[in-house]
């Protein structure tokens, strides 16, 4: 379907420049009414096949599962807010309880907050708590959220820190980014120069390893390019923290929620955290973070840390529900997300032989990315061919986001049906191959 232009979506979108503030808005004029499933709508009937789960947000579709609306929509009316940090409510235990199951042994603990920012915020100051050490380690192209803490993790592009200086104590080092190796070699010759540079560099003229509180990673850098990196990276990640006391941070708040083929993306990669952060999907499309920590580290002292928000129970109600929906199906969508993130690398990667401007293709389940490039030898990174795609494919009814310098992120729910993803697809190939002719 032709994407139409109308007066109406014209309309709000002058009004909203009047008293909106800018955020992060691409190229595409698109102003959300209604969904369901695999399709999103605009205000002038324009629908859209949704590569884009709104942000990482409706895994299991748009809107998510029936059951999760109709709980929300029953809580709302029975009770909104709880102030669960300062009394008790039944539905976060519930919801905690449930949580648990898709966790590794020995998890037993987390704090409900309203974002990823706030979900790593926790993870912060719970580790610092626990080791009772001051600093961080975090990644070059990492995103972890825009306060201040999170914002000190961040790493992914200058925009985001601009003016916004001096940070948390936090060291930064390279994440094992293969297209772009920042050492200038290619995996596996490398011998692992990025953990080398960890061990010789970051913790051995930056900071004493025995001064950092925990290391935070990302097991797919999202935000800053949908990057996977190879297992060895994130075991031996896991090993050097083992090796100087500190923690190890999960941030599941994109990778996680089944969006790997896995309920915890960290699991792909044979590594278990001390500490996991989520959100985006965990509350079907309300505000829910979670901060999930190991038994072992014990509990936080009382006045530590809190909120006002944290367990509200209409956001709790609709995780709740569908946690459920996932706690049952979780052998069908794990096998879902993999069979079709395998359908979608397999033509991705044919495309790429037929397509200059098809730099790499990487991905982990159904979290995959598409780095643009000026042409395959230079690499030079085509930002304007990544955008031209994405408005292309938007004028023929699919929804997709950009990430890192000039990658296209392509995220439908792991629910989406094999016929709407080959439409999906073959709208993505049509514009590609538009935008690659004119190159
Ligand atoms: C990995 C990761 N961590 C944290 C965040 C921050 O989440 P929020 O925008 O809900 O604060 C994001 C958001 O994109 C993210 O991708």
């Amino acid at each position: 379907m032709k994407f139409r232009l109308t007066g109406k979506i014209r309309k709000i979108l002058a009004r909203d420049k009047k008293v909106i503030l800018t955020t992060t808005r691409g190229d595409v004029p698109f102003v959300a009414s209604h969904g369901d499933g695999d399709f999103i709508y605009d205000v002038s009937e324009n629908k859209f096949i949704d590569f884009s789960t709104l942000i990482s947000v409706y895994n299991f579709g748009v809107n998510s599962t029936k059951a999760s609306r109709e709980a929300a929509k029953r809580q709302i009316d029975k009770l909104g807010h709880a102030a669960f940090t300062d009394y008790y409510a039944e539905l976060p235990v519930e919801f905690a309880e449930n949580l648990m199951k898709m966790f590794p042994d020995g998890f037993g603990k987390v704090f409900f907050s309203n974002s990823g920012t706030e979900a790593n915020e926790a993870a912060i100051k719970y580790s610092k708590l626990f080791t009772k050490r001051q600093y961080t380690l975090a990644f070059y192209g990492a995103f972890h959220g825009r306060t201040y803490g999170s914002l000190s993790l961040t790493a992914s592009k200058t925009a985001q820190r601009e003016h916004f200086g001096p940070f948390n104590s936090t060291v930064h080092t390279p994440y094992a980014y293969c297209y772009r190796c920042p050492f200038g070699k290619e995996y596996p010759s490398c011998g692992m120069a990025c953990l080398d540079h960890i061990k010789k560099f970051a913790l051995g003229k930056d900071v004493s390893g025995k001064e950092v509180a925990a290391v935070f990673m990302e097991p797919v850098q999202g935000e800053g390019g949908y990057i996977v990196p190879p297992k060895e990276f994130v075991r031996g990640v896991k090993e050097i923290a083992q090796d100087n006391g500190m923690l190890f941070v999960s941030d599941e708040v994109q990778a996680g929620y089944m969006r790997t083929g896995k309920f915890l993306a960290l699991d792909n990669f044979g590594v278990k955290a001390d500490i996991y952060s989520l959100a985006k999907a965990a509350g079907a499309g309300l505000p829910l973070g979670l901060t999930v920590v190991r038994n072992s580290l014990g509990d936080v002292p009382e006045g530590a840390h809190s909120n006002t928000f944290g367990g509200n129970l209409v956001a709790v109600a609709a995780g709740n529900e569908q946690l459920k929906y996932v706690l049952k199906n979780r052998q069908s969508l794990e096998d879902q997300t993999k069979s079709k993130g395998r359908y979608m690398m397999d033509r991705l990667n044919e495309m790429k032989e037929r397509y200059e401007i098809m730099g790499d293709v990487r991905g982990l389940g159904m979290m995959i990315g598409v780095e643009f490039v000026k042409d395959k030898k230079s690499k030079d990174p085509a930002p304007k061919e990544r955008d031209d795609v994405t408005v292309e494919a938007f004028n023929n009814g699919l929804l997709m986001l950009p990430c890192g310098l000039s990658t296209l992120r392509i995220i439908p729910p792991v629910t989406i049906a094999q016929k709407n993803l080959e439409e999906g697809m073959d709208i993505l190939e049509a514009a590609i191959n538009k935008v690659n002719k004119k190159s």
